[in-house]
C-alpha cells in the first residue's frame, strides 16, 4: 500500500506534539477534565519516530506508555503548563501537531482548601484557556510547519476550514464524532485532511496507528 511505501520521511527532523486532555483544577482534590485518551497523539508519535523524527511529546494525563525513542517527554496537566512548555520548545521546531484536547474554560479561582458541600447548588465561575494552537501560529516562521485537528459535530468541513485559517495551520485533520467508531476514546478513527487550497485527504474508518501514518504522508507531500 502507497502509506506503507514512505519511509524515514523526517531523518533528523524535531517534532512537537501535544496529545491528551487537560485537567483544570477546582480545588485541591477536583478538576475540570475530558475523555480524551491520548491515543492519536501518541501513535502519531510513534509513527514520527518510525521514520527518524526527533519527537518531544507534550502530554497530559494520559494511561497510556510513552512511544520508545522519545527524544523528550513533557507531562503536564493544565492548558497553562501545556501552553508554557509549548511555546517554550516550538521556536526550535520544524513541525507542531496539535492533538491535545485542550480544555477551553477553567475555574476562574482554585480554591486552597477542599470545597465542602453547602445546601444548596453550586457555580463554578470559569474563564477562557490560552488557544495554544492559535498563539503558535502566530509566531511560526515560514520554514515551520503547524498541523491541527478538529472535532466537530455540524458544519464540520466549514468549522474545520475556518479553524485552518483562524489559527494559521498548514493542514488540518477533521475528525467527524457523527462517524461511529471515530474520535474519543476510540482504537480507531476517520478523518478528512484539509490544506489552505481545500480537501486533500480522505480516510475509511481505520486504526489510529493507519491514520498516524496517512498524516505523516499528508504532511511530507507538504515539504
Ligand atoms: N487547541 C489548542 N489550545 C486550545 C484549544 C484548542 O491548541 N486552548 C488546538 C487543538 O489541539 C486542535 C485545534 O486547536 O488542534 C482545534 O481545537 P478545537 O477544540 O476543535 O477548536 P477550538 O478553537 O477550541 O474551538 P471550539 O472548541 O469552540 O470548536
Ligand atoms: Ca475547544
Amino acid at each position: 500500500e502507497k502509506h506503507f511505501a514512505v519511509k524515514k520521511n523526517f531523518s533528523g527532523k524535531k517534532i512537537l506534539i501535544t496529545a491528551g486532555p487537560t485537567y483544570e483544577a477546582i480545588d485541591p482534590v477536583r478538576f475540570v477534565g475530558n475523555r480524551s485518551s491520548g491515543k492519536m497523539g501518541y501513535a502519531l508519535a510513534q509513527s514520527f519516530i518510525e521514520q527518524g523524527a526527533e519527537v518531544t511529546l507534550i502530554s497530559g494525563p494520559s494511561h497510556l506508555v510513552k512511544p520508545g525513542g522519545i527524544k523528550k517527554f513533557i507531562p503536564v496537566e493544565s492548558a497553562q503548563e501545556m501552553y508554557e512548555a509549548s511555546n517554550k520548545c516550538f521556536p526550535e521546531m520544524d513541525i507542531a501537531v496539535m492533538s491535545a484536547a485542550v480544555a477551553d474554560y477553567r475555574p476562574k479561582d482554585i480554591a486552597q482548601e477542599k470545597i465542602k458541600k453547602a445546601d444548596s447548588g453550586m457555580t463554578i465561575e470559569m474563564e477562557k484557556t490560552t488557544d495554544i494552537a492559535k498563539s503558535l501560529g502566530e509566531i511560526k516562521s515560514k520554514k515551520q510547519l503547524l498541523v491541527g485537528f478538529a472535532l466537530e459535530t455540524n458544519n464540520e468541513e466549514e468549522n474545520a476550514i475556518r479553524k485552518l485559517q483562524n489559527k494559521n495551520f498548514d493542514l488540518i485533520v477533521l475528525n467527524s464524532l457523527r462517524n461511529p467508531g471515530s474520535g474519543f476514546n476510540h482504537d480507531t478513527n476517520q478523518v478528512k485532511i484539509f490544506d489552505k487550497e481545500g480537501l486533500k485527504f480522505q480516510s475509511e474508518l481505520e486504526s489510529k496507528t493507519t491514520i498516524a501514518k496517512m498524516i505523516l504522508e499528508q504532511i511530507a507531500l507538504l515539504k
